[in-house]
């Protein structure tokens, strides 16, 4: 049995072998050094293993605009997020193309060379509003954007040392190995889920749904960089572990961890978060309200109507949309928009601040809208934490 091929056709692999990684050590002394923050580590991290392919590296000036100005590699190839390596006017003036450049975490540890190709300046206003649909700096994607440098470097990199995975080991899997699981568990269609949020009745309620017409449900939260007031990956995990061990036929899921970072760039980020599930060897991917969207920078189904813009054999991943899902006293059930005849006095849904509130007062939202155990898990993370 076959997997969905990765985008572009083949998966990545960048990292070093062991003669590969003995060879570049011997070269770092002489080379130059760029330090990486987190976002760049796990971006590097997820090129590195195949989870963004076809990127081999950080993005050179024509893949850069193209995918800023028509969400699409200069390959013609579909991709919306700008996956770049910003330094400052005076690092970049210390670099030439052609060069090996040794990138290092804050610890000085070389973890990674960058086969640099292109030094080149970018437009950070335009990229804001065409990636993130604003120039607002309080939107936490423009924020990060307006402090990086103001110059970008493209090359290829060699992945000579991955970030600690000591956190969440029994849920790491790399793309490589996700594609052999589903295979081994005889899985043909896949579907992908990505959150950030601690899980609700109403997530619960669209993974049941789109598991009815697949094999199986790739649970996938993302532990990378979030906002400060996202709620911890840690504590997100806990509540899928209480989830899954109450409400879940276990042959039907795996949990996985994305250890990417979130963007907030709702619409395009959607497209982007479909093409690494396939990556990961999902056939299809759920979108529902407002998904990767932050404050009210994007229409609740503007995630959905993006995927219009491509070509279905384009992106080779199947979107599963859903409507707005609640309880309905009504119904008696979980339902949506969609499904739903009923008017908004009937239906249990309460704002992520409510939720927060309640939480945070030590009081369970209603077993409607969370499960109990969910509740419980996160009134505990809740306690000493101030508002
Ligand atoms: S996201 O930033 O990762 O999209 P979140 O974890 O809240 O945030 O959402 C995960 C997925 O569930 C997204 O596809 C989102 O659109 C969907 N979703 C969240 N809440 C609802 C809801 N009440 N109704 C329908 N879809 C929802």
């Amino acid at each position: 049995m076959e997997t969905i091929k990765a985008h572009g056709g083949q998966l990545i692999d960048r990292l070093a072998d062991s003669k590969e990684r003995e060879n570049w050590r011997e070269k770092l002394g002489s080379l130059p050094k760029i330090q990486l923050n987190s976002r760049e580590i796990s971006d590097l991290d997820m090129i590195a293993v195949g989870a963004f392919s076809p990127l081999e590296g950080f993005m050179d000036s024509a893949d850069y605009r193209s995918v800023v100005n028509r969400m699409r590699l200069d390959s013609g190839l579909p991709w919306t997020i700008p996956v770049t390596l910003a330094v400052t006017e005076e690092e970049a003036s210390s670099l030439k193309n052609g060069q090996d450049v040794a990138l290092v975490d804050s610890s000085d540890t070389a973890i990674a060379i960058l086969h640099l190709t292109d030094i080149y300046d970018y437009d950070k206003e335009k990229e804001a509003e065409l990636v993130y649909g604003t120039k607002d700096s309080a939107h936490p994607g423009v924020k990060y954007l307006n402090d990086c440098g103001d110059r970008l470097l493209g090359g290829k990199i060699t992945m000579l040392e991955r970030p600690s995975h000591a956190e969440f080991s029994e849920y790491r899997l790399d793309p490589s190995e996700s594609r052999k699981l589903f295979q081994k568990l005889g899985w043909k269609r896949v579907v992908g889920f990505q959150t950030r949020n601690p899980v609700h009745r109403a997530h619960e309620y669209i993974q049941k749904c789109a598991l009815e017409i697949v094999d199986g449900l790739f649970l996938h939260p993302l532990v990378g960089e979030t906002k400060k007031d996202d709620i911890p990956a840690d504590v997100r995990m806990s509540c899928y572990e209480a989830l899954i061990e109450n409400y879940y036929p276990k042959d039907r899921i795996v949990l996985g961890v994305l250890p990417a970072a979130m963007r907030y760039a709702g619409p395009r980020e959607a497209i982007f978060h479909a093409i690494v599930r396939k990556n990961y060897g999902c056939t299809h991917f759920i979108v529902g309200r407002d998904h990767a969207g932050v404050g009210d920078y994007y229409g609740s189904f503007d995630a959905h109507y993006i995927f219009d813009e491509f070509d279905k054999g384009e992106l080779d991943i199947t979107p599963l949309f859903f409507d707005y899902a609640f309880h309905c006293k009504e119904c008696g059930g979980m339902a949506s928009y969609k499904t739903c005849p009923h008017g908004s006095e009937s239906h249990i849904s309460l704002s992520g601040t409510k939720v927060r509130e309640m939480l945070r007062a030590g009081q369970a939202p209603p077993k409607e809208f969370s499960r109990p155990e969910v509740a419980r898990i996160l009134i505990d993370a809740m306690k000493g934490v101030d508002e």
